[in-house]
């Protein structure tokens, strides 16, 4: 059994007073919600007051992004023990919006899944294809490319402590959401790529995440699907009613 992973990404939204209004709130909305494990990703500038909202509850706080270096020249850049030193215990690596506008590559976010291990946080790895890739059937092959070349790479003790998140582009804020069956056959795709460079056991235990538009009302569908173990949500993440609804599906 694979203990789902309900996960926001807040994206570049919201200020500390604003995180610390939103987890008053979500809290006590998830005080029972021990069916799964709820990771939030706000900003960094964000990381310090989300821990100490969710201090004594089971709550989980990721960073969005991490540096592949321990500490230099990198402007702009947040390494690993900074993000470790607030508290937060996980990241989301290689977003799209990161591959899109920031140059993210699969070299790149398997340096950065790498240093995220490295550091002891539990990397969220997304992978995902673009609308002209989907509409030229060339999901399956974009996938497993992003695999082979941003996760396979990894030793078999590190992929057994990453979640992936599989997040097809054309459903992200755009209010298209893969219909569950979609989602489940590209999950297949991922799961038979872990299988062949991990072996079975770790193809089977590992935790892979659908996202791109989730709601409240599609995230019970979507988590009827065997092969979806769990969801990181973008917009829908930032109302702790709405999301609370989805963590409770
Ligand atoms: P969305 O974003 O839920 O707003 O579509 C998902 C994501 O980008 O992680």
């Amino acid at each position: 059994m694979r203990k789902p992973v309900m996960a926001g990404n807040w994206k570049m939204y919201k200020t500390p007073a604003e995180t610390a209004q939103f987890f008053e709130k979500f809290r006590p909305l998830v005080a029972n919600s021990s069916h799964c494990e709820i990771v939030i990703c706000p900003p960094f500038t964000d990381l310090a007051a989300a821990v100490a909202a969710v201090k004594g509850t089971a709550i989980r706080i990721g960073a969005q992004n991490i540096a592949w270096a321990k500490e230099g020249a990198f402007t702009g850049e947040i390494s690993g023990p900074m993000i470790v030193d607030t508290g937060a215990t996980h990241t989301i690596v290689g977003h799209s919006e990161r591959r899109q506008y920031f140059g993210e590559t699969d070299e790149t976010v398997l340096k950065r899944t790498q240093a995220a291990l490295d550091f002891g946080l539990t990397p969220i790895v997304c992978v995902g294809e673009r609308l002209e890739e989907r509409e030229s059937g060339r999901t399956e092959a974009v996938c497993t490319a992003q695999f082979l070349r941003g996760i396979a790479p990894l030793a078999a003790a590190q992929f057994a402590k990453i979640l992936i998140a599989y997040e097809p582009v054309w459903a992200i804020g755009t209010g298209k959401t893969a219909t569950p069956d979609i989602a489940a056959d590209v999950h297949r795709v991922i799961r038979a790529q872990a299988r062949e460079a991990f072996g079975k056991e770790a193809a089977d235990a590992v935790r892979i995440l659908y996202g791109g538009s989730v709601k409240p009302d599609n995230a019970r569908a979507l988590m009827a699907q065997p092969e979806i173990d769990g969801v990181l949500v973008g917009g829908a993440s930032l109302d702790p009613a709405g999301f609370a609804s989805i963590v409770n599906f």
